[in-house]
């Protein structure tokens, strides 16, 4: 079975060991419940790095007061055997103490592009990202790391904080990994019934077509309202946003001349699901 370390010191003491043999590391961040995303950044960083260390750790910081955190799907010893199959060197597993002991104080947040989108609807959710990251990169120091794309507006930020602070680790991106129908994989696919699940490849589908036209020169904005219509016929409860925009800044899109994004985060029964897709 895959080697498991649960405190920082034992991560350090092996990473060390490794780097003293000039061997080359490769960080990949998870919460679990893996799944063919997850493992296609496992590839990614094999593709760049000697040893990779995936991360077990379902990150309270991260959820708010009346998020799933409690329901979070979790399968510590399914998770441990994809990682071994994958070839991944070790795993990091923390208790909740050993990232949060008492008295934990410090937080790490993304003015602007922390605030919009994502971090309008789950408020407190980006600093809690940025927070745990910013200390798993601070623990093992990797050369890598790597991100999916699938949670776009989190790569940015991740990028952000590591040009702010000045942690000295690549950043990789990994492209979003998708069921044959379209649907992101995503852990919480796993709240979709089987009727909300035939109506879930509406939202890749609709970015795509939205990416599309946009790419052809059709007005971001007329796209993103027809989008959003598109949704809500196809039975989508609340739709949190769907929208076009600069693919760096994540501002309202600034024409033809910049790389463009559509992203768009929507309920579907008890799961709000998230995509985006390049114009
Ligand atoms: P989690 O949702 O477990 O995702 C871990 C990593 O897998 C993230 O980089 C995410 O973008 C990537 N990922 C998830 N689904 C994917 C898919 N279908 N294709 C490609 N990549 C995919 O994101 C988090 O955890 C947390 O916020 C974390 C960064 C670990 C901090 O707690």
């Amino acid at each position: 079975m895959i080697e498991t370390v649960k405190t920082i010191a034992e991560l350090r003491r092996r990473l060390g060991e490794w780097r003293a043999r000039n061997e080359t590391i490769a960080l990949v961040p998870t919460m679990g419940a893996l799944h063919e995303g997850h493992l296609s950044l496992v590839r990614v960083a094999k593709a760049k790095a000697g040893r990779i260390v995936a991360t077990l750790f379902v990150n309270p910081a991260q959820f708010g007061p009346n998020e799933d955190f409690a329901d979070y799907p979790r399968d510590t010893d399914g998770d441990a055997q994809k990682l071994e199959n994958e070839g991944c060197d070790l795993l990091f597993r923390p208790d909740a103490e050993e990232i949060y002991p008492p008295g934990h104080a410090t937080k790490v947040s993304v003015e602007g592009l922390g605030d919009i989108l994502e971090g309008e609807f789950r408020p407190g959710f980006f600093t809690g990202v940025a927070t745990v990251v910013t200390k798993l990169l601070m623990q093992a120091l990797p050369d890598f790391a790597v991100f999916g794309e699938k949670d776009y507006q989190q790569l940015l930020i991740i990028r952000r904080l590591t040009r702010d602070l000045d942690i000295p680790v690549v950043i990789e991106a990994a492209p979003t990994v998708r069921d044959d129908d379209g649907l992101a994989l995503a852990s919480r696919n796993a709240y979709l019934t089987s009727a909300e699940r035939e109506i879930a490849p509406v939202l890749f589908g609709t970015l795509s077509q939205v990416a599309e036209n946009v790419g052809r020169g059709v007005d971001a904005e007329e796209q993103a309202a027809w989008g959003l219509d598109q949704l809500e016929r196809a039975g989508f409860g609340k739709i949190d946003y769907f929208t076009v925009r600069d693919a760096e800044t994540l501002e309202p899109a600034a024409g033809a001349s910049r790389p463009a994004r559509v992203l768009a985060a929507a309920w579907l029964g008890k799961a709000r699901l998230i995509d985006n897709v390049a114009v």
